[in-house]
């Protein structure tokens, strides 16, 4: 954790960080991946989404959410007119985990330890207005707490900024009664970047 922090903390824009990351050997992830899965969208954005981990599709593509539930984000961000292509409300999307855990497995408390210096960065070098967590997994990174049942649908603060849980679109994909929530979430962040 130690080495990870010096070298996020020496990375002084987004190409650096990911050099940064590309080059850093300590997690057992990156052996079993394809692709070091960094981010999309646009990174003048004020809304950046922080998801789990990359699952096949975004290992294969190199990209983050652009499998079934990317597929599902994207169509949950348009229904507000956001979009990682949108002009007029772009967002910036990364995770927790750069690379794809084996079989998709939850990541380790540890991986996680280890590879959150270079999501502080991250967020301080994209500096968005809000940050929208999906799932538990980037709640427990950046929250320390687990339990998005309760945690979604309430404004909270991460990293010094105004900070929505939202359940995660893979867990929306088998649970069609959790859309109803989403909804109520997306209003939120539409309702807040509005008032910003
Ligand atoms: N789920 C995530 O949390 N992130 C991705 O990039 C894809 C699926």
């Amino acid at each position: 954790v130690a080495v990870a922090r010096e070298m996020a903390a020496g990375a002084d824009d987004l190409e650096a960080l990911h050099a940064a990351i590309a080059g850093f050997d300590y997690c057992d992830l990156k052996k079993g991946a394809r692709s070091l899965v960094f981010a999309d969208g646009q990174p003048t954005a004020r809304v950046m989404i922080i998801g789990e981990a990359p699952g096949a599709d975004e290992d294969r593509q190199g990209r983050p959410f652009v499998g079934r539930a990317g597929q599902l984000l994207d169509a949950m961000l348009s229904a507000i007119e956001f979009g990682r292509s949108s002009e007029a409300n772009p967002v910036y999307i990364t995770n927790i985990l750069p690379w794809r855990p084996p079989q998709n497995r939850d990541p380790k408390p540890d991986e996680i330890a280890m590879m959150l210096p270079f999501v502080e960065r991250h967020v301080a070098l994209i500096n968005p207005d809000v940050l929208v967590l999906m799932g538990n997994i980037s709640c427990q990174a950046l929250l320390g707490r687990k339990g998005i049942t309760k945690l979604r649908g309430t404004w909270t603060e991460a990293l010094g900024r105004p900070t929505l849980p939202m359940f995660h679109p893979a867990y929306l994909l088998r649970t069609s009664l959790a859309k109803r929530d989403a909804w109520h979430d997306l209003l939120l962040l539409r309702a807040k970047m509005k008032s910003l």
